[in-house]
């Protein structure tokens, strides 16, 4: 099994693992980081979205063979405590109903507001735009968006 070494919110972790192992299963199986959901498997829900080198990537299209070197960040990597102004925003308008999306949610508006900190409603719902919610929980995701984006007018860390 070919060994790999990959930079995961900001630890160095190796892993023995067969090339063509999409990244999600990584991050779950082998370094336990079940924060990242698996929702379709194939690219098309946003529920396993992760940072690469901070864009926003579906890990379950991503094969571990491809990412040695790139910076990972997850969700458990977004904050280490769990305050990252979007996680503040998400809890205050009590955001995620069945939750098994959020994850994704929040990481795809993190990029975004790392490279846009004052989005426009269109902005945020174009971004977010391949993040499926089967619960519906668009209007208040939005909402957080902009409170978070509100609460860092500088651009969120
Ligand atoms: S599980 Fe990766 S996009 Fe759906
Ligand atoms: S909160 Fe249930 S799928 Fe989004």
């Amino acid at each position: 099994m070919p060994r790999y070494t990959l930079n995961v919110n900001g630890q160095s972790r190796t892993v023995d693992v067969s090339a063509d192992t999409p990244l999600l299963w990584v991050l779950r199986d082998t370094l336990e980081l079940v924060g990242t959901k698996y929702g379709c498997g194939v690219g098309l829900c946003g529920s396993c979205t992760i940072h690469l080198n901070g864009v926003p990537t579906r890990s379950c299209q991503a094969l571990v063979s491809t990412v040695a070197g790139l910076r990972i960040t997850t969700i458990e990597g977004l904050s280490p405590t769990g305050t990252h102004p979007l996680q503040k925003a998400w809890i205050a308008h009590d955001v995620p109903q069945c939750g098994y999306c959020q994850a994704g949610q929040i990481m795809t508006a993190a990029a975004l507001l790392q490279n846009n900190p004052s989005p426009s409603d269109d902005e945020i719902d174009g971004a977010l735009a391949g993040n499926l919610c089967r619960c519906g929980t668009y209007l208040r995701i939005r909402k957080a968006v902009r409170d978070a984006a509100a609460a860092s007018p500088g651009g969120a860390p």
